[in-house]
């Protein structure tokens, strides 16, 4: 399986003309990547002005859906419309939008409304800090069961899951996780997977680190904390760090 290098724009760059020179410089670099695919998460107003079919690796995700497909639902953006703008991925549950009181109910409807616009989500668990008796774990657990409710085994393995730690997000790469705890906690993400799934869907589903990836870390997070790629926040803001990380992430397969 390739590597996937998710870059999560968050509300950044403060300008639709920013946008467009870092989604050209990010499909540039993308293009010439034999083993990884790309996507970006522009905020909802730049998806339109970088939108294009997609290129070869290179694709467009949204960083939030709407739990509804059409209606009186003011500010609100369907999976329909993202994808009639060549969106394929879609982040669910990043914890800056749990922050601002999403549930791992809404969590779950809109992994399931993502699905049924028939994009791919990217549910985002993560714990606020560690428990010296693995508390975090049990938060975990509660988090991945919960926000894939309602998901079939079908329809499961159309999902990946993004596992970031809160206390690791928005750092540098001196606060990121390390790979053995990386390895370690996604294994336990497996586990869960795989009880709720079996085995074999659960050892499939494509599992994310993100939190403080950067360049000096990224090769050792992917090949020695051994996931399936990385959801880049800051660090993807910069052309010049897009195009190193996904170097390393080349030579990390
Ligand atoms: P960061 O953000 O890379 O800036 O830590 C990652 C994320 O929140 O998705």
């Amino acid at each position: 399986m390739r590597l996937l290098f998710v870059a999560n724009w968050k509300m950044n760059p403060g300008s639709v003309r920013e946008a467009v020179v870092l989604w050209n410089a990010t499909k540039k670099y993308a293009r010439k990547m034999r083993k990884t695919s790309v996507v970006v998460c522009p905020p909802t107003p730049f998806i339109a002005p970088c939108a294009t079919k997609s290129e070869g690796l290179v694709f467009l995700g949204a960083q939030d859906v709407s739990i509804f497909p059409n209606g009186a639902h003011t500010g609100e953006v369907s999976g329909n419309m993202l994808k009639d703008m060549h969106v394929r991925y879609v982040i669910v549950g990043h914890s800056e939008r749990r922050a601002l009181g999403e549930t791992n109910e809404i969590v779950s409807r809109k992994a399931q409304a993502t699905l049924v616009a028939g994009l791919t989500p990217i549910v985002c668990v993560g714990e606020r800090e560690r428990g010296e008796h693995g508390e975090h774990l049990e938060l975990i657990e509660t988090q991945v069961k919960e926000s894939l409710r309602g998901v079939s085994k079908a329809k499961v393995l159309k999902v990946i899951i993004a596992y970031e730690p809160l206390w690791a997000i928005g750092k540098t790469s001196a606060h990121a996780m390390s790979p053995a705890d990386i390895h370690e906690t996604t294994l336990f993400i497996r586990k869960i997977l795989s009880k709720m799934y079996g085995r074999t869907v659960g050892m499939s589903v494509p599992i994310l680190y993100g939190g403080s990836v950067e360049n000096s870390n990224i090769f050792a997070i992917v090949h020695d904390g051994a996931v399936q790629g990385v959801l880049v926040g800051h660090a993807s803001l910069v052309a010049k760090n897009v195009s190193d990380m996904l170097t390393a992430l080349e030579k990390a397969q």
